[in-house]
């Protein structure tokens, strides 16, 4: 009597089922249209002066600032467990107005980018932030003028010299992440000058002035007073992304990243559809942190929501994600997802 009912209606009577392409794990596996794997995967790690053991970060449990030894000791394993890629960030002992540790040969990024590369050679990609924010007694991400606002065109010039540095220790991916005007052409051009045309760049293409940089902000030690609203992205504003995409790529951006992740989904849908070079997310400090709060707290589950959380970003369209829970996330993925 039910079907004879429902059959009246065809509304009632489904035709079209999708819930056959769910019906067991090996058809939902046939069908599966994306796929994450530990090679998609960067780990960013800190590495500090002046320390005698690995720190914990408060705001980011499970994420240490490292000596270089420890530093060594988890970039092997994250290697081993198959990442794709490490983005190191330096914490210095000293900071004054022009950042001179990140030009330092031995300053602590330096010195941590040619352990690493001594140590892993080739196995990985060696990527490193080229930035002046964790060295500048000021916190900004570049040189001040005299009125006390970030000096665009100053700063590309230290830009220059940092990213030729990195080069030197041996980084094979330099990722400029101050959201200066030019900072891609202006660092191009110095590390062709001197021979380093095999340097990448992994240009921050779309970075927002966002909340969700809280946690890296006690990870670094930063010395920020205010906020970086001048240089980074309003959070309000979509189009500028493409405008931003369309720059660094005529400047010489050999991947592009959008940043941070989650939130801003549709700004990565976008610029992976209108990018003609490999496009990155990067899963931020706060996006870390609010998962591991809920799961320390029982609220949801920890696996299934970042494995879920980094599937979402290759859906949206990156090709890799720079995420805290890289190295733990390959150790799960096994053959992948
Ligand atoms: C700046 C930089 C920041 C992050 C990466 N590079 C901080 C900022 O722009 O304030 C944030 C990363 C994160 O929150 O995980 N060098």
């Amino acid at each position: 009597a039910t079907s004879t009912a429902l059959g009246a209606n065809p509304l009632l009577s489904p035709i079209d089922r999708p819930r056959r392409l769910r019906a067991t794990g090996a058809v939902r596996a046939l069908v599966r249209e994306h796929t994450l794997r530990s090679r998609d995967l960067i780990l960013p790690m800190f590495v500090r002066e002046g320390i005698e053991t690995a720190q914990p970060i408060a705001s980011m449990p499970g994420v240490l600032q490292h000596t270089e030894d420890s530093l060594v000791a988890a970039a092997r394993e994250a290697v081993e467990r198959g990442v794709g890629g490490l983005m190191l960030f330096g914490v210095p002992e000293a900071k004054d107005a022009v950042g001179s540790g990140a030009t330092d040969p031995a300053g602590v990024l330096n010195r941590g980018l040619a352990r690493l590369r001594e140590e892993l050679g080739d196995a990985t990609v060696i990527m490193a932030d080229t930035c002046l924010d964790e060295f500048t007694d000021h916190g900004h991400c570049g040189v001040l003028d005299a009125r006390g606002a970030v000096d665009n065109d100053a700063t590309l010039e230290r830009y220059r010299e940092m990213a030729l540095a990195q080069a030197r220790a041996g980084a094979h991916m330099l990722g400029p992440s101050g959201m200066m005007d030019g900072q891609i052409a202006a660092i191009r051009d110095a590390l062709d000058a001197e021979g380093f045309t095999d340097v990448s760049l992994f240009a921050y293409t779309a970075k927002y002035a966002s909340a969700f940089f809280g946690p890296f902000r006690d990870a670094v030690g930063s010395s920020l007073q205010g906020d970086r609203r001048t240089y980074q992205q309003d959070p309000a504003n979509g189009r500028e992304a493409l405008r931003e995409l369309e720059l660094d790529v005529a400047e010489g951006a050999d991947l592009v990243m959008v940043k941070p992740g989650l939130p801003y989904l549709d700004v990565l849908r976008d610029v992976a559809q209108a990018s003609p070079v490999p496009v990155g997310a990067y899963q931020v400090s706060g996006e870390y942190a609010m998962i591991e709060a809920a799961a320390a707290n029982g609220w949801v589950d920890r696996e299934r929501t970042v494995l879920e959380s980094l599937l979402a970003f290759r859906r949206a369209g990156a090709t890799c994600v720079l995420t805290y829970h890289a190295s733990e996330a390959a150790g799960w993925l096994q053959g992948g997802l």
